[in-house]
């Protein structure tokens, strides 16, 4: 547990008592990691992973209700092929320890995207790890695979205009409230807090719908890279900030 204290001091400092409910993470710069040790991609993936585990572990402990982060887009099929296979593979391998380390981790797994596209083995594995950590309530981890916020829209449209052309709904009556319950993300509180590493600033089509007031964390460090001290800038920064959401 981190050393606790009730007011921030200095700038990398974190109140405790304020954190976010839903931190939301854009889990980018595995490859250039690994570049820049002469490493290949995949390299990059799996160090990327080994951060993954760290930081979600961390992040239950400090008592951060929701964890959602961003594994595979659904432009990153445009990888080569060789890629896409380490990524599911690293992401199977994790599955598979979760599955076995559940009782420890308490935390409850969750999918965001469309699985319909994965082998059937790596889809069984989500399956599995969702029924089996359905139990636990007090941490939540929610995994982008093959996840586009557009996607993830119009699918919300899709469902919606079906229940409208069925006569089930009156499109004049939709609200934001409905539309929010189609998507992946139905009942989980939208994120406070979504950190971006590597440098780029652009959401890459993450939780288009669900930001709307999230606050941004935008870190040079890459993933791999990305750690404990990393976190606690990111919150004493997220701390520091006025969220008025439109108000005054
Ligand atoms: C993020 O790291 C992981 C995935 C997109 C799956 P990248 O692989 O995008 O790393 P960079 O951006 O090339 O460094
Ligand atoms: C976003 O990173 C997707 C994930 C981290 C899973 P990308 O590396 O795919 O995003 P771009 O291509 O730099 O926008
Ligand atoms: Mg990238």
């Amino acid at each position: 547990m981190p050393f606790f204290r009730k007011s921030p001091k200095t700038n990398d400092e974190v109140d405790w008592s304020s954190l976010p409910r839903h931190i939301a993470i854009i889990m980018d710069g595995n490859g250039r990691w690994a570049k820049q040790r002469g490493l290949p991609r995949t390299a990059g993936h799996a160090a990327g992973a080994e951060t993954f585990r760290t930081i979600a572990t961390y992040c239950k402990e400090i008592g951060i209700e929701y964890l959602t982060v961003y594994a595979f887009s659904t432009e990153n099929w445009k990888r080569p092929p060789e890629e896409v296979r380490a990524i599911m593979s690293l992401l199977g391998n994790y599955l598979t320890e979760a599955l076995a380390d559940m009782e420890r981790n308490q935390i409850r797994i969750n999918f965001f995207g469309d699985l319909s596209t994965l082998t059937p083995e790596l889809r069984a594995l989500c399956e599995r790890a969702h029924n089996a950590s359905m139990r636990y309530s007090k941490a939540q981890a929610n995994i982008c695979l093959n996840y586009g916020g557009r996607d993830e829209i119009t699918r919300a449209v899709r469902a919606l205009a079906r229940a409208c052309a069925a006569g089930e709904r009156d499109p004049d009556t939709i609200t934001e409230a409905d539309i929010s319950a189609q998507l992946y993300s139905a009942g989980v509180p939208d994120p406070d807090l979504i950190i971006r590493p590597s440098g780029e600033i652009r959401t890459s089509n993450f939780l288009l719908w669900q930001s709307a007031y999230s606050e941004y964390y935008f870190t040079d460090v890459l993933w791999p890279d990305f750690s404990k001290e990393e976190l606690h800038r990111a919150l004493a920064s997220y701390q520091k900030r006025s969220r008025r959401f439109g108000g005054v």
